[in-house]
């Protein structure tokens, strides 16, 4: 066989690694807390609208203009449907906000630990990585407005740490940000915040949420995103015409139509959050004031890498990052109630069994 032609490949794309989703295990008998999903199923008003879509029209391509969804985020949020886009995912929409604004060698800035596909998105780009360390209590940095990106990454809350930056901090921000500010809104509905109306104040924002944490539906993949007309037009340009599939569009619709029902599960969410994050400290980890579906919780020993293998082992899947900052620590997505005392109780077990000591 005659050899690929690898040549050709752009070089900053041939030089990156590529990003390594959670686990998505084949085996059904998993606890599955690794890519903060919603453990709930979606409401059944949105499961049966989805199954009477399930006809002939499937052979029609969909609304390209997204147009229901974009109503609906509309007349909730606020703004005009010329303010909203809808992605295949909030993924999409930062690789359509990157790939409009960012060429070659141009600088994106982003506080780190922070949502790690942020990396690849630039590199794809051949952009500037600039990256700023959170300190170790995830307050904003101050250095973040002064890197002179042209484009700036925030999410708030951040993940792993589950932590939140107060919104008169994300203003302030917007006022010393001279680049496009994008803030990645994927966790705030398990929190009191939300930025959505700084839009309508700062042409320069962008604000980003999706559909795969509090409403449950990670797999229908759908994003959505608030800016200013005038930039909104410019990312349009960039989205593929198609780019939201017609069951997707449907869930999407009915979804919002019952936005009541994920404000409900997103409160019990936090009540299980918080449950969770004082058995974590009782049993002597530092967790993070969490205002996410998730915790991130750091204990020197065991090692966070055993614990992980050893939940896992008892068929608890959570997030272990191998990377400097993250070493020492596991990120727990918020389960049912009976998951959690299920981790906590295994958890207790081991710690008191010692098992992961070498
Ligand atoms: C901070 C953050 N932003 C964006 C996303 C992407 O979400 P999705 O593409 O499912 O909308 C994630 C997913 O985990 C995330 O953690």
């Amino acid at each position: 066989m005659p050899c690929p032609p690898m040549g050709l490949v752009r070089p900053c794309i041939a030089a990156m690694k590529g990003y390594v989703p959670g686990e998505q295990p084949t085996e059904a008998n998993y606890i599955k807390l690794n890519t903060n999903e919603h453990p709930c199923p979606p409401p059944e008003q949105v499961l049966s609208r989805l199954r009477s879509a399930c006809t002939g029209d499937l052979r029609l391509y969909p609304d390209s203009g997204a147009t229901g969804v974009r109503k609906r985020l509309a007349r909730l949020f606020g703004v005009a449907p010329e303010q909203t886009i809808v992605g295949n995912g909030s993924d999409e929409l930062l690789s359509i906000i990157l790939r409009t604004f960012i060429g070659p060698g141009q600088r994106v800035a982003y506080p780190v630990p922070t949502y790690s596909y942020y990396q690849q998105l630039v590199q794809i780009q051949d952009g500037q990585i600039h990256t700023v360390d959170y300190p170790d209590t995830y307050a904003l940095p101050q250095a973040l407005a002064d890197a002179a990106a042209r484009v700036t990454l925030l999410a708030n809350p951040n993940s792993p740490s589950g932590t939140l930056v107060p919104l008169h901090q994300i203003q302030d921000l917007a006022t010393r940000t001279n680049g496009i500010l994008v803030l990645d809104e994927a966790y705030v509905d398990f929190a009191d915040g939300g930025a959505v109306e700084l839009v309508q104040h700062h042409p320069h924002v962008i604000v980003i949420r999706t559909m795969s944490k509090s409403f449950s539906l990670a797999g229908i993949r759908l994003g959505f995103g608030f800016a200013a007309p005038e930039v909104i037009a410019q990312l349009w340009k960039i989205k593929d015409h198609y780019n939201i599939n017609r069951l997707s569009l449907v869930a999407a619709e009915a979804a919002l139509d019952h936005i009541h029902i994920m404000r409900q599960n997103a409160r019990q969410i936090c009540c299980t959050r918080d449950r969770l994050a004082a058995a974590l400290r009782e049993m002597g980890f530092h967790v993070w004031d969490s205002h996410a579906n998730f915790v991130l919780a750091r204990r020197q020993w065991p090692a966070a890498a055993d614990l992980y293998q050893e939940l896992k082992r008892r068929r608890i899947l959570v997030r272990y990052f191998d990377e400097p900052r993250l070493r020492d620590c596991l990120r727990i997505t918020v389960g049912t109630d009976a998951q959690i005392t299920r981790l906590i109780d295994t958890l207790q077990d081991i710690l008191s069994s010692q098992v992961c000591c070498r």
